[in-house]
């Protein structure tokens, strides 16, 4: 029997309308322009509406991919979405999508793997489609995360933004997307984390606040360290050499972090697909976003190869191989 494999037949992404720039985070914390520029690469995000969920954008830009498919709502039959900020505890952002969709009786999750969620939701859903227990699956990757982050904190509410990407994922005799790897590591739980849930606490009874945590220094080293053996670990899985890949489409955490993989996989920066500045941090958002800007943008084509690649809370990280 040949072998199948899953591929990417279309993309979408849906961001709010607001943006908040720099300047405007200036005039609410001790920060400048300058700084977060220099530190980060990031000079706008866009932030959610008040009444604007994560499944609004979740849905946004699942109706954006399935159109660039051409395939409809009732043709998916496998859904997940990697998402740190869900609408509600459940149902979960999966079946959410699902009623906006009009559709149902598959399997619909959301899955929590912090900013490798697209990653980890990609390879879950190759998993099905390439063995043919799903036919056309709905991949996306959707924050809000501007409602876990503390506006007075400097060190994290200059980082992060708000969006949705999305691919539909489709059966196919070539590859395709040709490797994953997923990875994590709980001893750094300590390192970036939200410390409310449901079974640990609910309210603000302690000294530890109902916002994002994170050691941004600490987590910087480590992310650099772990991408440049995931990135190594899916060259030497696939044999290929240094300078090989056609285009990087990383997480958009920090513009140095990606600048040293890059450096890693002998890549100059015009090969990197980059939504920092516009976008800020999307946590599970970015790499579907980036996959659509630069499909849109032209620069993507078919047939070339792509390296995809996040790090996140947790820690989690993975990477993901693809022939366009
Ligand atoms: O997405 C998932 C994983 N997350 C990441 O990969 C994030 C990784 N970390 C980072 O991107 C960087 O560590 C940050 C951008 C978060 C911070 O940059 P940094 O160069 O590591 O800064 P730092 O935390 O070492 O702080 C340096 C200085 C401190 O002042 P002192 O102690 O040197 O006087 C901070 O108080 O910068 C200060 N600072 C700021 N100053 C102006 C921290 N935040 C700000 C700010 N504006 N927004």
């Amino acid at each position: 029997m040949t072998k199948m494999y899953s591929r990417i037949s279309g993309t979408g992404r849906c961001l709010p309308e607001r943006i908040l720039t720099n300047a405007d985070l200036a005039q609410m914390v001790d920060t400048s322009d300058e700084w977060i520029r220099t530190r980060t690469g990031i000079e706008r995000r866009h932030i959610a509406a008040e009444d604007q969920t994560t499944t609004d954008l979740a849905e946004g830009a699942a109706r954006q991919a399935m159109e660039v498919a051409g395939v409809a709502p009732g043709d998916i039959d496998f859904l997940v979405v990697g998402t740190t900020t869900p609408d509600v505890v459940f149902p979960n952002v999966g079946c959410l999508v699902q009623e906006r969709l009009g559709i149902g009786g598959f399997a619909a999750f959301s899955l929590e793997a912090a900013c490798s969620g697209f990653i980890y939701a990609l390879s879950v859903a190759d998993q099905f489609v390439s063995s043919g227990k799903a036919r056309r699956a709905l991949v996306i990757g959707a924050e809000t995360l501007s409602r876990i982050i503390d506006w007075n904190d400097r060190s994290t509410c200059v980082i992060f933004g708000d969006g949705a990407g999305a691919v539909v994922l489709e059966p196919s005799d070539e590859p395709g997307i040709i490797s994953t790897h997923l990875r994590a590591d709980g001893q750094y739980k300590d390192l970036l984390y939200h410390p409310y849930g449901t079974s640990k606490k609910q309210q603000a009874d302690d000294d530890e606040q109902p916002f994002l945590q994170m050691k941004g220094n600490e987590v910087f080293k480590v992310a650099v360290r772990r991408l440049e053996s995931i990135v190594d670990e899916t060259m030497a899985t696939n044999n290929l050499e240094r300078g090989s890949i056609d285009w990087l489409i990383p997480h958009q955490a920090n513009l140095r972090i990606i600048q040293l993989t890059a450096k890693r996989l002998g890549m100059s920066m015009e090969k990197v697909i980059m939504t920092l500045r516009d976008h800020g941090n999307t946590s599970a958002a970015s790499v579907p976003m980036a996959l659509d800007v630069a499909v849109r943008d032209g620069r993507v084509n078919r047939g070339d190869l792509l390296l995809l690649e996040a790090f996140g809370g947790g820690f989690t990280w993975g990477s993901a191989l693809i022939r366009y």
